[in-house]
């Protein structure tokens, strides 16, 4: 069994104190500091380069999950590897060479995962499986966050269950990302997610540390 975790997205913390924000979530129980980093080219939106990584790390004590919805993720693995990046994500639609991306990830002593928006089939994992520590199911178009979740992702999950079964590869983590609140996570927990991102879910709400409780709660 795999441990639940939840994974506060600090796109939806305030910037201009985000350490107050990283201490606030910690406090809550997170298990992992989701960090959304785009280009503006892959996603209509930009946040933030290795060295904003760099701040983050010093205000943290857990790991930090970092998302590259970006181009050409293998030219910028090591900067934000040595940034402080704990688990390192690239988009399967942006990397022709994934092998040699999730490669560059692990020689760096990374988690590695792969990401697949919403129309993309998780049939592309199928041969880089026995090389990646986790799967980012999107369940929203990536670019921005306090989007709606998109139904589609439960059935997307239970199929990547049966595929992670069939290929002897359980030990997969399954993050989910985009939409998840507390009136939602238990179906997607139940559908087989184990790693929660969740941004507006935590930030907006008016107390993000009970509501972090809360979630642990409906997971355990
Ligand atoms: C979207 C990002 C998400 C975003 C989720 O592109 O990858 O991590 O912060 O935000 P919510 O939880 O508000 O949908
Ligand atoms: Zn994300």
């Amino acid at each position: 069994m795999k441990q639940k975790k939840i994974a506060p997205s600090l796109l939806s913390a305030d910037f201009t104190n985000i350490a107050k924000d990283i201490q606030m979530v910690e406090q809550g129980g997170a298990h992992l500091l989701h960090v959304d980093v785009m280009d503006g080219h892959f996603v209509p939106n930009l946040t933030f380069g290795p060295f904003i990584i760099q701040a983050i790390k010093r205000a943290a004590s857990i790991p930090l999950d970092v998302h590259l919805m970006i181009e050409s993720p293998g030219t910028y693995i090591d900067a934000y590897a040595d940034a402080g990046a704990d688990y390192i994500t690239v988009h399967a639609e942006v990397a022709p060479h994934l092998h040699r991306v999730i490669q560059q990830i692990k020689k760096k002593g990374k988690k590695a995962g792969v990401s697949l928006n919403p129309h993309t089939p998780i049939s592309v994992l199928e041969n880089i499986l026995q090389d990646i520590d986790l799967v980012l199911i999107m369940s929203v178009n990536p670019g921005f966050g306090g989007q709606s979740f998109i139904p589609n992702t439960i059935k997307k999950l239970h199929d990547l269950n049966a595929m992670l079964k069939l290929h002897n590869a359980e030990h997969i983590e399954i993050e989910v990302d985009g939409g998840i609140k507390l009136d939602n996570i238990r179906e997607v927990s139940d559908a087989g997610c184990d790693v929660f991102v969740s941004g507006s879910g935590i930030f907006a709400e008016t107390e993000p540390k009970a509501t972090i409780r809360k979630m642990i709660e409906v997971l355990a």
